[in-house]
């Protein structure tokens, strides 16, 4: 339906007129340009082109990764996994330094194929590109990146493709903010039943240890009624799962001209006939409403997860990391939202070794991880980054130290959710069937609500429906099961 429509508006477009200016009608005038112009230069060398998108970073990157892969495909490159093709996108993150030495090393390689394939063209944007002294870096040693582009501009893929054609230099466009959102582009998903849904962009909160907001730029709400419309169009192509994106959904549509909650939007969301379920990431703790909770309470579509990022368990540390709680509010929060959904899972992120961190703030995060029972979390060791206001703290604590809390923490988290993941051993879930089991392809594994995989018996055909599963086995942090005939009048649904 949707890929029609681009076409009719393609054929529309007289690439002989001058480009026009508002968006996103111009995109289309280069979609099509560029289209031209891979379609020459595939002539010329006898065989179709091929691109390859590698995705650095989180769910944000990984949706705009699927926004530069559905240009490229209607540009009429084909997808592929090597590395070695005529178009290399790396689509990066700077969350930690370690993120950013893992492109340079990779570039290097990159160079090589570059040599034995002049035609070759290499493109890098996403968060990194955000940061200037990247820029600097790429512009002096990296000479044969073609193109460099940041995280406001990429909508402009397929016009700054053409720009690179029509030139021999390298190309940098980076925006350093932008209160502009372009609908309507195309994308390609990379499941057919699952989607990420961006429902804000960039980032207003500061938190002291973080260059999210510095690469992502300040907050902005989509429209719901575009939301609702790209999630029906979703629907309408066979998704049955949405995520739903911003770095903190809890602020959602606070600056939009008629304000709305985040609550508000789920409840719109709710109601898409088709959609079975919904998750969404993440979710600040200071803004979780009390509404929040109550839509949680009494959907039958929300998942049964609630990603709560903690990052430190003391009050004071806290206060530091600008994260506007104490502990004891986090300790309230996680009470209250299960006293509403008693089996939620809850996950979290939290980082080790913020400067100035005690072994007794280490310990009160400890604390909170006992007291919560985490279903898992991901544990960071803490990043110094260039231009946050954590970076110029003069108390940066010792590696060795840093090396043994995380391993502390690491121990205490897992063994938690080990048995965390036991809690619905025996019962029968609904499931949705994700794919062919990677190690055995008789084989399905599917998804609980609560985010846990579970591997079982049965044909590829299920993929992307949901099935009822009985968790015969917990084996740590998934389980094997075995799918369960739906029985007639008896409700086995349970979010
Ligand atoms: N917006 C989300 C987080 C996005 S970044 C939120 O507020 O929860 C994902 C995670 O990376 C963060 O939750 C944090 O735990 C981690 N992180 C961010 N900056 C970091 C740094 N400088 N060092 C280590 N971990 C960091
Ligand atoms: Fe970073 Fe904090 Fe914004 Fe999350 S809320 S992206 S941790 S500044
Ligand atoms: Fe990384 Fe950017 Fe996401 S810095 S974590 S890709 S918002």
């Amino acid at each position: 339906m949707y890929k029609n429509n681009i076409e009719e508006i393609l054929d529309e477009i007289d690439l002989d007129t001058t480009p026009p200016l508002e968006e996103p009608m111009r995109q289309y005038y280069f979609l099509k340009k560029a289209r031209k112009m891979v379609s020459e230069q595939s002539r010329k060398l006898g065989r179709p082109l091929c691109a390859s998108v590698q995705t650095f970073g989180c769910q944000m990157n990984a949706r705009d990764s699927e926004k530069l892969i559905g240009i490229l495909h209607e540009i009429g490159y084909q997808q592929s996994e090597s590395e070695n093709a005529d178009f290399v996108i790396y689509n990066t993150c700077t969350v930690r330094e370690n993120a950013n030495q893992r492109v340079y090393g990779r570039l290097g390689v990159l160079n090589n194929y570059k040599k034995k394939n002049p035609h070759m063209m290499i493109a890098l944007c996403g968060c990194m590109m955000q940061e200037p002294e990247v820029v600097e870096k790429l512009k002096k040693s990296y000479r044969f990146v073609d193109l460099i582009f940041g995280t406001h501009n990429i909508y402009k893929f397929a016009e700054l493709i053409v720009n690179r054609f029509e030139s021999n230099h390298q190309i940098i466009d980076i925006w350093k903010d932008t209160n502009q959102i372009v609908e309507d582009l195309p994308s390609e998903r990379k499941y057919a039943f699952k989607s990420g849904v961006n429902i804000m962009f960039g980032c207003n909160n500061f938190c002291s240890y973080c260059i999210v907001p510095y690469v992502r730029g300040r907050e902005r709400s989509r429209n719901p009624k575009d939301i609702i419309r790209e999630i029906e169009k979703l629907v309408a192509d066979g998704v049955v799962e949405v995520m739903l994106l911003g770095q903190n959904v809890n602020s959602y549509g606070k600056n939009l001209d008629e304000p709305m909650t985040f609550a508000q939007l789920l409840r719109e969301v709710e109601k898409i006939e088709g959609l079975e379920r919904i998750r969404f990431m993440t979710s600040h703790p200071k803004d979780l409403s009390d509404e929040l909770i109550e839509v949680m309470r009494d959907s039958k579509k929300i998942c049964n997860h609630l990603h709560l990022p903690l990052q430190s368990g003391s009050s004071r540390i806290l206060k530091i990391m600008n994260r506007k709680y104490t502990k004891e509010q986090y300790l309230e929060l996680v009470e209250k939202i299960r006293a509403a959904v008693p089996d939620i899972s809850i996950t979290t992120d939290i980082i080790v070794g913020f400067p100035g961190e005690t072994e007794e703030d280490f310990e009160e995060t400890l604390d909170v991880v006992r007291k919560v029972r985490y279903d898992s979390a991901f544990t960071f060791i803490y990043s110094k980054r260039t231009g946050t206001p954590a970076a110029k703290m003069d108390n940066q604590v010792p590696e060795e130290v840093v090396k043994k809390r995380f391993d502390r923490l690491l121990a205490e988290v897992q063994q938690i959710s080990k048995e965390q993941a036991k809690k619905v051993e025996g019962q029968v879930l609904p499931v949705l069937v994700e794919e062919i089991n990677e190690q055995d392809p008789s084989l399905l594994t599917g998804r609980l609500t609560n985010n846990l995989l579970v591997h079982f018996k049965g044909e590829k055909e299920l993929i992307g429906t949901i099935v009822d599963v009985h968790l015969k086995e917990c084996k740590g942090f998934y389980y094997m099961g075995e799918i369960c005939e739906r029985q007639e009048g008896k409700e086995l649904w349970h979010n």
